[in-house]
């Protein structure tokens, strides 16, 4: 598939009245034109960026109604992709990065840095790969004060996902970019106030088990998206932070036996959304199912990361369910509740985060009332494969002492 369009962005400045736009915005929503006004800070941000919201906002793109349509799009879009991910190739020592950052911070000993006195825009197709690499490596890099379109967020999902970003499409766009940012804003959703009214302090995530909302994005598709990038132009003074824990560090949490019960092992993953079934309409609604292994290799690193999340691993091949349940319950556990492998981000707007969706799980803390608004662009990867001859983390970096997973004597 041949990589998108991107748009070039118009030239920035700090201060900018959008009074007369949102006056202008506020006329044309009072009419049937589907457009949603966004924040003040947003609308500075698109306004800046040459965005246009006058014919709507925000952009949703016609939804499939077949389970069959959904597997279709996925996988001829994709065909047989090769995947060759910019880490690949970046200086092992991140010179160019590192060289030209004020700071550059680890946050958690197994997970997550900050990156300050860059912006994301200028960077260099070197300090990309090095970016990539640090991804790769640490699984989250966070930048604060970003002057970033979506035009240039776009460009570098783009490069991230070498030609090839995720249009997700059913959910809320960026409109006239060409697809593939979408949004995090509750407020722009069509079915808001369903989503509003299901979602309360006591049941903070929209699910019929008990759910803490912890998920990887899009396990259903046959090339997952790797590097994630989330922008958040709004945010609430206070609560509404995102938490990821570390699939390599939860990997490393388990016994040399257990780590030999999973390798290799295949589990089943469903979609967020369901679909009609052309071959049972009257079946009911119906999940998009995906193999995929349970625990898999990282192209750039060659570490083994737990590929599990609470919300959308149902199954492991060749298992019976109660066997598959049990295991997946303390593979959960493992990684929802090991608080010294997980970091916890506040947002402060213009930060952005980027992640390795093949190395983590992430949730929202729903402590918060007001505008959240952001704009997400996620870059395709490989296929998920297990290399047995891979290593895990602990094994590859020789971490030693407490960090070795030492077995201690049992009592029985
Ligand atoms: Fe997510």
């Amino acid at each position: 598939m041949a990589p998108i369009a991107v748009e070039t962005a118009p030239a920035q400045s700090s201060f900018e009245d959008i009074s007369a736009l949102k006056a202008q915005l506020q006329e044309i929503a009072k009419t049937d034109s589907g457009l949603i006004l966004p924040p003040d800070n947003t609308l500075r941000r698109y306004a800046r960026a040459g965005i246009d919201l006058s014919k709507g906002y925000p952009f949703f793109p016609p939804k499939p109604e077949f389970v069959q349509d959904v597997t279709k799009i996925r996988e001829e879009a994709r065909g047989d992709r090769t995947y060759v991910d910019p880490g690949t190739r970046a200086d092992k020592e991140k010179k160019a990065l590192f060289g030209a950052a004020k700071e550059v911070n680890d946050l958690t000993t197994h997970i997550g840095t900050e990156i300050v006195g860059l912006q994301l825009e200028d960077l260099t197709d070197q300090q990309k790969d090095e970016l990539a690499l640090l991804v790769a490596e640490r699984s989250i890099v966070f930048f604060r004060d970003q002057q970033l379109t979506p035009q240039a967020q776009q460009a570098l999902g783009v490069y991230l996902g070498d030609g090839e970003i995720e249009r997700h499409p059913q959910v809320a766009q960026v409109p006239g970019l060409g697809g593939g940012i979408t949004l995090i804003w509750a407020d722009g959703r069509k079915d808001n106030s369903a989503a509003r009214t299901q979602r309360n302090f006591r049941r903070p995530y929209p699910s019929e088990k008990l759910s803490f909302g912890w998920h990887t994005d899009l396990v259903h598709e046959p090339y997952p998206p790797g590097y994630t990038h989330l922008h958040q132009d709004t945010v609430p003074r206070v609560g509404g932070d995102t938490l990821w824990a570390s699939g390599y560090a939860a990997y490393d949490k388990l016994s040399p036996a257990f780590k030999k019960l999973i390798d290799g092992l295949n589990g089943v993953y469903k979609s967020a959304h369901q679909y009609k079934d052309e071959n049972d309409p009257e079946g009911g609604l119906k999940y998009v199912l995906r193999v995929h292994p349970l625990v898999r290799t990282h192209p750039v690193t060659g570490w083994k990361s737990l590929w599990v999340n609470r919300s959308h691993t149902v199954g492991i091949e060749g298992f019976d369910k109660a066997e598959s349940d049990a295991l997946l319950e303390y593979l959960h556990n493992i990684f929802e509740r090991s608080t010294d492998i997980q970091v916890r981000w506040k947002w402060t707007p213009g930060t952005s985060a980027i992640w390795d969706n093949r190395t983590t799980i992430h949730t929202v803390s729903f402590d918060y009332e007001g505008e959240r608004h952001g704009t997400r662009v996620s870059s395709l990867a490989e296929k998920p494969y297990y290399d047995p001859k891979s290593v895990s983390r602990a094994e590859a970096l020789q971490i030693d002492g407490f960090l070795n997973g030492q077995d201690l004597p049992h009592r029985y």
